[in-house]
Order: structure tokens, then sequence, then C-alpha cells
């Protein structure tokens, strides 16, 4: 089965600023693209300096408004940085995208409480700060859009990945109370859970990973997942809050 050939997307986002973590590569690059095609501003943020520069300076030549941040989202001195950077060049954030992830292999029994507690404060910690940071410039822009990527993984378990499976599941359930507290101010709360995806995290998968488990027989190609984000981030989905949308090939048919 072929992945999908790229098409002009509408756009929905002419005027928005978006805040995109894991910006640098992958499918946080990928979201960069598509919501800058879509006509937003976007800040592309990671860790990965070098990378994160030539994604932006791509895109940048593509056409499309978008810069690059160093952003540790561990880290809520750099949320507060990158939020104020929001905030003086365009007034506004109307789009945070968590997507910054990382991902270990321990079995359960061998699972070390570094490698534990570096995944949570990644994938868990690091949107609840993004969130904080974030709300009270959305909140004063009328509302906005929160996406979270978890996992299938933060649905069901995977053997020999506690902590993963355990700092999405968190975060789908941190993205339902966010939904809750937050809907008063306009803004919307959804977690995203991806089946496989093609990028750099899972290149050390053996034997394909989640594909034989899969009833479309591939991983996902990163602008399947990007349209997904672009309809969460736009007015399309204003009903939408408090949700996961699985996108995974029918993995969790099963
Ligand atoms: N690839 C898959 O199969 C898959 C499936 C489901 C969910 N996900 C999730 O999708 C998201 C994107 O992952 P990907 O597949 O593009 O992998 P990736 O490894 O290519 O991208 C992850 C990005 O997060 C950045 N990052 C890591 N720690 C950071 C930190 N402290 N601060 C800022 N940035 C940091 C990395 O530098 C990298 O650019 C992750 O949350 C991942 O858990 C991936």
């Amino acid at each position: 089965m072929s992945s999908p050939t790229p098409s002009s997307p509408p756009a929905r986002l002419t005027g928005r600023t978006v805040l995109i973590t894991g910006g640098s590569r992958g499918q946080g690059a990928s979201h960069a693209e598509r919501l800058a095609s879509e006509g937003a501003r976007v800040l592309a943020c990671d860790v990965l300096d070098d990378e994160g520069k030539a994604t932006a300076a791509r895109l940048q030549e593509a056409g499309l408004d978008v810069e690059y941040l160093h952003l540790d989202v561990t880290s809520p001195d750099d949320w507060a940085a990158a939020v104020e950077h929001a905030r003086r060049t365009t007034g506004r954030l109307d789009v945070l995208v968590n997507n910054a992830g990382i991902i270990h292999v321990n079995p359960l029994l061998d699972e070390r409480a570094r490698d534990w507690n570096a995944t949570l404060a990644v994938n868990t910690t690091g949107p609840l700060l993004g969130i904080q940071a974030a709300a009270p410039l959305m909140r004063s822009g009328g509302g906005g859009s929160i996406i979270n990527i978890a996992s299938i993984f933060g649905v069901v378990g995977a053997a020999g990945y506690v902590a993963y499976c355990a700092s999405k599941g968190a975060l789908i359930a941190l993205t339902k109370t966010a939904a809750l507290e937050l809907a008063a101010d306009g803004i919307r709360v959804n977690a995203l859970c991806p089946g496989g995806v093609s990028t750099p995290m899972n290149e050390h998968e053996k034997e394909g990973g989640v594909i034989p488990q899969t009833p479309l027989g591939r991983r996902a190609h990163v602008r399947e997942i990007s349209g997904a984000v672009a309809f969460l981030a736009s007015e399309d989905s204003s009903f939408t809050t408090g949700t996961e949308m699985i996108i995974d090939g029918g993995f969790l048919a099963h």
C-alpha cells in the first residue's frame, strides 16, 4: 500500500501562532510544515538545535513562516521564554502541540527509577509545563487548541516499554483533566494517539515493530498524522475537546 500523495491543504490557520515541541525532525517537523502550509506562524522548538535550524531554514525556503527556538520541555524557564517570544513577536498563541517525546526499552522488573523518571519528565511533565505556560496567553487571545501527542501505548500496554506506556497513559488522563479545567477559557485540549509512524524514534525496532499487528500492514507516513493535527488545530474541530483521537492503521481494532 502506498503512502498518500501531498495535496494542497486548506488555509485554516491564517493569522494563528503555533508552538510545536520536538519540531526539529520526525512528526514534529512534519506538523510544522503542515500547519505553516495552512497559514500559521510556527515556532518549532526542540533540544536538537542544528537539526531544528536546518528544518526551519528548509521550510522558510519553501515560503513558510517557521522559526526554530531552543526549548527543553522539562525546563519551566525555557517554556516561559518561548511563550514570551510568541507574545513579543505576534501578541498571541493559538495552538500548542506537545509532541516532544522519548522512549527506552527495559523489561518491567529491570526498569530503573532514573530511566522511568526521565521518560515521564519529557513525555508527561513536559506537556503539563507547556499547558501551564501557554494557557494564560491563549486565554488572553480568546482561546486556543492544545494537542498532546500520546500513543496507542497510552491505551494498551507494550512489553518492554513500561515507562513509555505509563507516560502516555498519564498524558491522556492529563488531557481530559485539562480539557475540563480550560473549557471555560475557550481552550480545547485533545490527545492524539498514533500507532507506528516511520520516524527516527523507531529506527531501532527489529522486525517492523507494530507492523505485524497493524491491519493496514505498514507504519504511517508522518503526513498522515499531520493531517489530524491540522484538524485538531483548526476550527473544524471546534466541538472536539477532551478526547483521544486514534490514528493507528487499525491496531486497536483487535
Ligand atoms: N514514531 C512512532 O511510531 C510514534 C508512535 C506513537 C507516538 N509517537 C510520539 O510522537 C511524538 C513524536 O515522535 P517522533 O516519532 O517524531 O520521534 P522523534 O524521535 O523523531 O522526535 C521526537 C523529538 O522530540 C525531541 N525531544 C526529546 N526530548 C526533548 C526535550 N526534553 N525537549 C524538547 N524536545 C525534545 C527530540 O529531539 C526529537 O526531535 C513523540 O511524543 C512520540 O512518543 C511516536
